[in-house]
C-alpha cells in the first residue's frame, strides 16, 4: 500500500494545475504489476480540466487495459484528511473499475484510508439503467 501511495505522490509532483495550484496524483496498480500514473491537468477553460484519477484510468484504457486488469488505485492530495474524489471521478471509477476494487485515499501528512469503488458511489448510474431507453 505504501509503495502505491509513493507512486501516487510521483504523479502528484507532475501536476499541471496553474489555476488552482492544487495538485492531485493517482497511481493504478494493474494485475500484471504495471503502474500507471495520472495527474490533474487544468485548462484555462476550466471545465476542460481532467482529474488525476480520470487521467490514470483513461491512460490505462488507452493502453488497452480494462477493468479486470486493475488491482487497485491510490489517490493523493494536499488535504487535511485523505483526499475525497470528486463526484465525476466516482462515476467514472464505477464504470471503469470493478465495484469491489480497492481505492486508497491519502494525503501528504501520511493519513490514509481504503475503501471500495462501490462504497464511493452507492446507487450509481450505470449502463444497466439505460436498458429501458428507446
Ligand atoms: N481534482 C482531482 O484531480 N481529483 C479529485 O478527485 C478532486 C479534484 C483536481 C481538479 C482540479 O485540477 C483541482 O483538483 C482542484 O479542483
Amino acid at each position: 500500500m505504501e509503495k502505491l501511495i509513493q507512486e501516487a505522490k510521483i504523479a502528484y509532483m507532475r501536476t499541471y494545475s496553474p489555476y488552482s495550484k492544487f495538485g492531485v496524483g493517482a497511481a493504478l496498480l494493474l494485475k500484471d504489476g504495471t503502474i500507471i500514473h495520472g495527474t490533474n491537468i487544468e485548462i484555462s477553460s476550466f471545465g476542460l480540466t481532467n482529474c488525476a484519477e480520470r487521467s490514470a484510468l483513461f491512460s490505462a484504457y488507452s493502453q488497452g487495459y480494462r477493468k479486470e486488469d486493475i488491482e487497485k488505485i491510490a489517490i493523493i492530495g494536499n488535504t487535511e484528511k485523505p483526499i475525497s474524489p470528486c463526484g465525476a471521478c466516482r462515476q467514472v471509477m464505477s464504470e471503469l473499475m470493478d465495484l469491489d476494487c480497492e481505492v486508497i485515499l491519502a494525503n501528504l501528512s501520511g493519513d490514509k484510508m481504503t475503501l471500495k469503488v462501490r462504497d464511493l458511489l452507492p446507487y450509481h448510474f450505470s449502463s444497466e439503467d439505460m436498458k429501458y431507453g428507446k
